[in-house]
């Protein structure tokens, strides 16, 4: 990571790859960025701080404090846009100068119990960003055995996915599975835990995730929606945390593979 920048000391969430992503989105002063991931507030600020004008966006209506934090300290360059990045073009409609996405679930999300991102922590297996929808339960509690193993394996490259898929439907039969605990103690003695390894329910939590929020599509729609969104010569910065989403945001820079026929932007891998 390059030089820290005061906006990282004064927030909860430390954010990642932030010296890159301000290069990657130069020159930013006078300049309009639309921050897609809002979170704690970690990008926006340090945009704001460079001489840019923000936009931010966000599903989760918890980011609500750092929205007053930011919109207290630039008033006339920061707004905040609760929704869905997926339909970015919708919600801003004059042309910007940049736009950044910070892919999967932040910090605040996965330490606060009570939302259900972490296997760690005793919880309702909920998962749902915005709140609205079907949650973690839901999917566990109703889908086909079928159904839940090809999600855990597509989302979460979980190769025992069918074992507990099988011990998943077996356990809700006798009571339904509805706290994260609950979820990854069935799937630890499902498939057991080697020392050293990861927890054993950390790739099932992560299809769960990806399934509840939808977050293949909103990444897919996203990446597009910013292509029409931004003016000619703007830029588009993604970070991306595992390699499923890496794959579809590389794949979309690359034209022959099904993204933008003649891109106006310079795709660039950090
Ligand atoms: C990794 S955090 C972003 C952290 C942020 N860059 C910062 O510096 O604090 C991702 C954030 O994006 C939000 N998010 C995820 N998917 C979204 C979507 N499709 N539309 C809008 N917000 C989304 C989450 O609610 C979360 O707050």
């Amino acid at each position: 990571m390059g030089k820290t920048l005061a906006s990282e000391q004064s927030s909860p969430h430390v954010p990642v790859l932030l010296a890159e992503v301000l290069a990657a989105l130069q020159p930013l002063s006078g300049a309009r960025i639309v921050d897609g991931t809002f979170g704690a507030g970690g990008y926006s600020r340090a945009l704001l701080e460079a001489g840019a004008s923000v936009i931010a966006i966000d599903r989760d209506p918890s980011v609500a404090p750092h929205v007053e934090r930011l919109s207290a300290d630039f008033p006339k360059t920061f707004e905040f846009i609760a929704g869905e990045f997926a339909a970015l073009d919708q919600l801003v409609t004059q042309p910007v100068d940049g736009v950044v996405l910070d892919i999967g679930v932040s910090s605040m999300q996965l330490d606060e119990a009570d939302r259900g991102f972490s296997f760690m922590r005793e919880g309702p297996l909920d998962m749902r960003m915005s709140g609205e929808g079907d949650s973690a339960a839901d999917l566990v509690n109703t889908l086909e055995e079928a159904e839940l193993a090809n999600l855990l394996f597509a989302y979460g490259e979980e190769r025992k996915s069918r074992r507990i898929a099988h011990a998943v439907v077996a356990a809700r039969g006798i009571e339904p599975i509805t706290t994260t605990t609950q979820l990854a103690r069935l799937i630890e003695k499902t498939i057991g835990r080697k020392p050293g390894d990861n927890h054993p329910a950390t790739r099932s939590f992560q299809a769960l995730r990806i399934a509840v929020n939808a977050e293949f599509d909103q990444l897919v729609e996203g990446l597009f929606a910013s292509e029409r969104l931004l003016d000619e010569g703007g830029r588009l910065a993604v970070v991306t945390f595992h390699s499923l989403e890496d794959r579809i945001a590389k794949r979309f820079f690359e034209p022959e593979k099904g993204g933008p026929a003649q891109s106006r932007h310079l795709p660039q891998t950090v």
